[in-house]
Formats: structure tokens, sequence, C-alpha cells
């Protein structure tokens, strides 16, 4: 009887940790974009832009990188919303972006990755 109340009581919470963004998932699955993307204080445009600072700023908002016109001008601006509907089709979001990546198609990797680039701050320090 005392077991299973302890077990009732505990089990949300072992719930609670399984949705809870896991910062270190989230930079495994940025291993994916690194290839074309940089974050962090030393964070240059690669074949892509650099990602700091990412929520909150408008498409085609880093200075200096040359995008095309249909990133720059697409009206959006990237929040968990637009992120997660770009980052599993992005030409679907995009058409005419350069960006050539297929999309991610788990929803855990796509919530642990945006959690892992939300910590970079514009200017790359957390
Ligand atoms: C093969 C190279 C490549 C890979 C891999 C790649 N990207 Fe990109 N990404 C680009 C390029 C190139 C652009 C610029 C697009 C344009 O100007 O049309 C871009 C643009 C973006 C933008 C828009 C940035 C802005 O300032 O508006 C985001 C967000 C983004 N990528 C996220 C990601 C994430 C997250 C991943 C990994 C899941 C990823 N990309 C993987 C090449 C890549």
């Amino acid at each position: 009887m005392r077991s299973s109340f302890v077990f009732v009581l505990i089990a949300p919470l072992f719930v609670v940790a399984a949705h809870a963004a896991d910062l270190e998932h989230g930079a495994q699955v940025f291993r994916k974009c690194a290839t074309c993307h940089m974050v962090g204080p030393d964070a240059k445009a690669k074949l892509g832009p650099p990602l700091n600072g990412l929520i909150g700023r408008k498409t085609g908002s880093i200075e200096g990188y040359n995008y095309t016109d249909a990133n720059k001008n697409s009206g959006l601006t990237w929040d968990d919303e637009t992120f997660t509907r770009y980052i599993k089709d992005p030409k679907g979001v995009i058409p005419d972006t350069k960006m050539s990546f297929a999309g991610l198609k788990d929803d855990d990797d796509i919530k642990d990755l945006l959690a892992f680039l939300k910590q970079f701050k514009a200017d790359g320090s957390k």
C-alpha cells in the first residue's frame, strides 16, 4: 500500500524529466548542421550563416552573410514555431533557399536542438 503510494507520487516526476529538453542530445543533433553552421563566440559563416541569437531575429539578418533573396525576404521571424516548421522541411517553408538539408523528422531531436541553439546569445556567449 505504502510503496504504491510512493510510486504514484514519483512516477509523474519521471514523465516530466523524460520530456525536458536534453541539451547534450541537442548538441549531438547539431552535428548534422555543423558541416555548414557554427555557434559560439568564435562562430563564423561557413556554407551557412552562424546560428547565434537565432530565436527572435528575422530571417537573413546576419551582417555580411550572402543569403538568398528567398531567405532574406521570407518575412519570417525565427521563433519556436517557425524554426520547428522550417527544420522539418526547409524548402517547404522557404522554397528557394540554398540550404540543402532534407530536414529532421524526429520531434524530440528538434526540441533538443532548439533548446541547444537557444543557449547562444547574439554575441555567441551563453
Ligand atoms: C549543407 C549545408 C547545410 C546544412 C547541413 C544545414 N544548413 Fe542551415 N543553412 C545553410 C545555408 C547555405 C543557409 C542560407 C540559406 C539561404 O540564404 O537561402 C542556411 C540557413 C539556415 C537558417 C536561416 C538562418 C538565418 O539567419 O535566417 C537556419 C535557421 C538554419 N540554416 C538552421 C540549420 C540547422 C538547425 C541545421 C541542422 C539541423 C542546418 N541548418 C543544416 C546550409 C546548411
